[in-house]
Order: structure tokens, then sequence, then C-alpha cells
């Protein structure tokens, strides 16, 4: 059984799909983290954002399981992930990995901004996760807090808006619910009703 989830920063995605392969013993990608791996590198070796060979010669070697999550998941290195994964090549070197991920055997939890669409059409189940950008901004910015990250609500929320727009408006693979997700709106919700509902649209596709 493959599961895509979608949605756009900080609806809660992440959590959800971690969720969904605990309960199904399924291995779960989060798809973010290739982006963000890609935007890494480039920061590293002190390349600009918008060089597109130096970012598919990163995406190239990106393996699915080394990631350095802890630093990948700051602020500054979301924006840098929205720029390289505006460009076509980046994420076309991304995508047979991404395909392999949710082919094997037993399935996969999948979650990004194009899975339904792009990387996995034949999902068994599709959820597209949303939230009102101010609620996104409350939650991010108390995870940032607890992660020791300074968190001003604003410039954050300011932040999830731009980002929401490039994410949506870029020509390839924007972020958008495919015709057959099923829109979850998490605004409010608390994670253990989110969960239960989207586990009831993953049961309801089953059938
Ligand atoms: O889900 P996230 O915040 O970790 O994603 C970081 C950025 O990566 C996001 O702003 C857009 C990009 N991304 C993408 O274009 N496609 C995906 N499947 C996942 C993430």
């Amino acid at each position: 059984m493959i599961i895509a989830i979608d949605g756009p920063a900080a609806s809660g995605k992440g959590t959800l799909a971690r969720r969904l392969a605990a309960h199904y013993g399924l291995p779960h990608l989060d798809t973010g983290l290739l982006y963000r791996a890609v935007a890494a590198s480039l920061i590293a070796a002190d390349r600009d954002l918008h060089d597109v060979d130096a970012a598919v010669a990163a995406a190239r070697g990106l393996g699915l399981t080394e990631f350095d999550e802890e630093s990948l998941r700051g602020r500054q290195m979301g924006e840098a992930a929205s720029i390289v994964a505006a460009m076509p090549e980046v994420r076309a070197a991304l995508i047979e990995a991404q395909r392999n991920f949710a082919r094997r055997p037993g399935g996969a939890v999948l979650d990004g901004r194009d899975i339904g669409t792009v990387i996995c059409p034949e999902a068994d189940a599709k959820i597209f996760v949303t939230a009102s950008a101010e609620t996104r901004a409350q939650r991010r910015a108390l995870e940032l807090a607890g992660r020791g990250e300074k968190a001003d609500y604003a410039a954050i929320l300011a932040e999830i808006v731009k980002r929401d727009a490039r994410d949506s408006e870029r020509a390839d693979a924007p972020l958008k619910a495919a015709p057959d997700a099923v829109r979850l709106d998490t605004t409010k919700m608390s994670v253990e009703a989110a969960f239960a509902e989207s586990l009831r649209v993953v049961e309801a596709r089953r059938r």
C-alpha cells in the first residue's frame, strides 16, 4: 500500500505521515529532506542556491538515509530548499529514488508537495493536508522555540506565505492536490483528531 501525503509547510503532514507509517508498519520518506539536503550541500560548498549544475550534482549524490535531520530542519533551510526545489533539473534528478522507495514490496508512506500528483499518481490513498497560514506559523514558532531557535511569529508567518507562493506557483510539480486526494484541513484539529481522520481516509480507500 502506498500512502501519499502532500501539503504546505508546517501543515502537519510530516507528523501524520510518521504516525501512519508506524501504524501500518511501513517505511516513511519525508521528501522535503531531499530538497533540504540539496540546499545544505550547496550552502556548505559556498555555491549560489540558483546554480543549477551544482544543485543537480548534489541531488545525484544524495542517498535516502543519511540525513542529519537536526541541521536540515532549521528555518533557513526550508526557504533554501524551496529555491532549489523550483528547478526542474533538480526535481528530475530526485524522481527515480523517490519512486523506487515508494514501490518497494509492501509499500511506503511518502510526504511532500508532489507525491500524489507526480511521484506516486497510483498511490492507494492520497491526503492533502492544509491549515491556515496563521495556524501553521504558530505551530512552526512553537516547534522552533522547542529546538532553541529564535522564533518571531510575524517573521515566520511572512516566510510561510512566501514559501507557499513559491511552492504553488512554480511551473514544475507545484504544490497542489491530486484530483483524487482527500483534503484534510487541520486548522482546528488536534494531532490526535487529524490522525484519526487520516486513518479513516486510508481505511476507506483500502476497502
Ligand atoms: O516539507 P518541507 O518544508 O521540509 O519542504 C522543504 C521545501 O522543499 C518546500 O518548501 C518545497 C520543497 N519540496 C518540494 O518541492 N517537493 C516535495 N515533494 C517536498 C518538498
